[in-house]
């Protein structure tokens, strides 16, 4: 593909700021679409200083304001979301109005602007309580456990619905849980935080047990770059994820070594997840991408290593 205008939804937020860096380094011309909910301006100090790259302050539910936001012939990286599947529990409309809304508005948008290709952020969470480890892609979903998993996987629907349709070209990636520079929801935050307030006890939900993979958000944001490169993820859907996996215990320990405390742990021993929703196993088969020549560069504990520096070196963030 030669250098089109490239749209980021959530373009202020963890991976989609991270996303748009590197878009701007490989010389893409890039506009970052972001209501800045969880998003922020400080992720996207460096994009802000190339005159490649725009910010448009824009709530995507407005359909009429988004289609006239996009130019034609345009690439979608469509990563906005609420991201955050806790929140599904209380808020019952959030992952419908923010995900499944949302990304219709962003299919009516593609078809009206004849945009060549979306490249949307799924989960692995869509797989539910699997029976199977490494879960492939093909694998049969059982019963949903989330809210959030559901809106993902019905955006997932209405995107190939949208290609039978209207021949609209797409990459789904279903990722594990991101860590890395500008990370700010998730376990590792919520313990960074916790031991700040208090270096002497920790309490954590669920028995610690919880076992599951995560990914850094560099080997992630390549995987999503290689979609546009590669015509061979034309229509496709590929598992993001590293070989390893870790439980809530383990990340526990070595977050505690990075800050070099020893905090009295207290666990919930009866409980096997942390929160509805939360499935205590995580680990999603790579070979479909790995076939295609993607490959990750750092696993769990370099990550959670660069997660816990970059919140440490950014304590606003832990607020
Ligand atoms: N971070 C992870 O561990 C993870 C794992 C699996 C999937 N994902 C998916 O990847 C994508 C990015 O996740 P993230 O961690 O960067 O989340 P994030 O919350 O940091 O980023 C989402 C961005 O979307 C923006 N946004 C939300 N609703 C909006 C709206 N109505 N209009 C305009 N902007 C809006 C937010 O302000 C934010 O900048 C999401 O779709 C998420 O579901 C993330």
């Amino acid at each position: 593909m030669k250098k089109e205008t490239i749209y980021v939804t959530g373009g202020a937020g963890f991976v989609g700021s991270n996303l748009c860096e590197k878009l701007l380094l490989l010389k893409y011309k890039v506009v970052a679409l972001d209501n800045f909910k969880t998003g922020r301006k400080f992720f996207l100090k460096k994009c802000l200083q190339n005159s490649n790259f725009q910010i448009k302050k824009l709530d995507l539910k407005n359909k009429k304001k988004l289609i006239s936001a996009i130019k034609p012939n345009s690439v979608i990286f469509h990563l906005s979301a609420n991201a955050d599947l806790q929140f599904g529990i209380d808020n019952r409309l959030i992952d419908i109005k923010e995900n499944i809304q949302v990304t219709h508005n962003i299919l009516e948008a593609c078809i009206k602007k004849k945009i060549k290709k979306i490249i949307f952020s799924s989960t692995g969470s869509v797989y539910g309580e699997a029976n199977l480890y490494p879960t492939p892609e093909n694998y049969k979903y059982p019963i949903q456990t989330s809210l959030y998993a559901n809106s993902k996987n019905c955006c997932e629907g209405m995107i190939t619905t949208y290609s039978k349709y209207f021949n609209l070209n797409y990459t789904i990636f279903r990722f594990v849980s991101v860590l890395g520079q500008k990370y700010t929801h998730g376990h590792v935050k919520d313990f960074c935080k916790k031991l700040i307030k208090n270096k002497k006890e920790i309490k954590i939900f669920g028995n610690g047990k919880q076992k599951k993979s995560y990914i850094h958000v560099d080997d992630c944001v390549n995987a999503l770059i290689l979609s546009i490169k590669n015509k061979k993820f034309d229509k496709e859907i590929f598992n993001l994820g590293t070989e390893d996996w870790i439980t809530v215990n383990q990340s526990l320990n070595l977050i505690c070594k990075i800050l070099k405390l020893k905090p009295k742990v207290i666990r919930e021993e009866k409980k096997r997840s942390g929160w509805p929703g939360d499935n205590p196993k995580i680990l999603l088969s790579t070979n479909k991408i790995k076939k295609l020549g993607w490959k990750t560069k750092k696993n769990i504990k370099e990550s959670i290593k660069d997660t816990v520096e970059y919140l440490i070196s950014n304590p606003f963030l832990l607020k």
